[in-house]
C-alpha cells in the first residue's frame, strides 16, 4: 500500500515537473500580457507549421541575404526597415518583419497596434455592413529557438492592384464609397495617405492594409489630393455633417 503511495506521488511529481518544463519553454513569455495573447497565431493553424518550417534556421533575421536565403521575397522595403515579403510556403499571405538590429525587432507595440487596429476596422465593416472596404487578418507568430521573445506580423495578402490603378480607384470613388471612407476616419480608423494604405484590391474593394494606428485624428481636407474635384463638395458636406452630429 505504502508502495502504491510513493508510486502516485513520484509520478504526480514528473506530471507537475513535465508541466513546468512545457510552460517555461513556451514561446512568448510576454504572453502573460493578455492583449498580446489574443492575437498570436494558434499553433493548430496550418502557417504555424510551415513558420516554424522556415525559422528553424536562427539567422532569419539577419540580414537581407540570410531572409533571402530562407526563401523570402521582399516587396517594400519601408523608411522604417519595416519589410513586407512573400513567401512560398506561405500562400495568401505576407509577413511584415524588421531585423535583429532594428529596435523594434525586439518591441511588441508596433504587433499590437497593427492587430487591435485591424480588430477595430473588421468589426465596424461588420457592424455598419461596409460593402467597399476590407481588411486584413493579421496575426502575431513567435520564432522558435531565439533568445529573446522576437515576433513578426503575419498578414493576410490583399492581393492589391498597381499603385495606378489604386490612384484611379481613388479618383473615381462614387459617393456610397466616400461615405464609407468617412464613417472608417470618422472613427478615427484608417489613414488619409489612401493609395499607399488604402490601396484596391483585385476583388474590387479598398483595403485597409496600413493599421498601425489603432485611433488617430485625421485631417479630412487631404483627401481632396486623392479623390475627383466634382467630389469635393460632397466631401465637404459628409465632413461638416459629422462635424454637426
Ligand atoms: N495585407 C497586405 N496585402 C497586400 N499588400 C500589403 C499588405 N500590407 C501591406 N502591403 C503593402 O506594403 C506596403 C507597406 O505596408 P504598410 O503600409 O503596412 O507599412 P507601414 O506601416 O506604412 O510601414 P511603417 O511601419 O514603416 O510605417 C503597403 O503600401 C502595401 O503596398
Ligand atoms: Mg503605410
Amino acid at each position: 500500500m505504502l508502495f502504491k503511495k510513493i508510486n502516485i506521488s513520484i509520478f504526480s511529481f514528473f506530471l507537475v515537473f513535465i508541466f513546468l518544463m512545457k510552460a517555461s519553454d513556451a514561446r512568448g513569455g510576454d504572453l502573460e500580457n493578455e492583449r498580446l495573447a489574443e492575437y498570436v497565431l494558434s499553433d493548430d493553424h496550418w502557417l504555424y507549421a510551415n513558420l516554424d518550417n522556415i525559422f528553424s534556421r536562427r539567422d532569419v533575421l539577419e540580414n537581407s541575404t540570410t531572409f533571402k536565403e530562407a526563401g523570402f521575397v521582399t516587396l517594400y522595403k519601408q523608411p522604417s526597415g519595416m519589410m513586407v515579403a512573400k513567401h512560398p510556403a506561405l500562400p495568401g499571405y505576407l509577413v511584415k518583419v524588421y531585423f535583429y538590429s532594428n529596435p523594434n525587432c525586439l518591441e511588441s507595440q508596433w504587433l499590437l497596434d497593427r492587430c487591435e487596429g485591424a480588430k477595430n476596422i473588421r468589426n465596424l465593416i461588420e457592424k455598419e455592413k461596409l460593402r467597399y472596404f476590407s481588411v486584413p487578418d493579421k496575426w502575431i507568430y513567435f520564432l522558435p529557438n531565439q533568445d529573446q521573445d522576437i515576433a513578426i506580423l503575419v498578414v493576410q495578402d490583399m492581393k492589391l492592384v498597381s499603385r495606378e490603378e489604386s490612384k484611379k480607384a481613388w479618383k473615381d470613388a462614387n459617393k456610397q464609397q466616400l461615405r464609407e471612407l468617412y464613417m472608417i476616419l470618422n472613427h478615427g480608423f484608417g489613414s488619409c495617405y489612401l493609395c499607399g494604405n488604402m490601396p484596391y484590391t483585385k476583388i474590387g474593394k479598398f483595403a485597409c492594409v496600413d493599421t498601425a494606428y489603432p485611433y488617430r485624428q485625421h485631417l479630412y481636407s487631404n483627401i481632396k489630393k486623392y479623390i475627383s474635384a466634382d467630389r469635393h463638395g460632397y466631401w465637404d458636406q459628409l465632413v461638416k455633417s459629422g462635424e454637426n452630429r
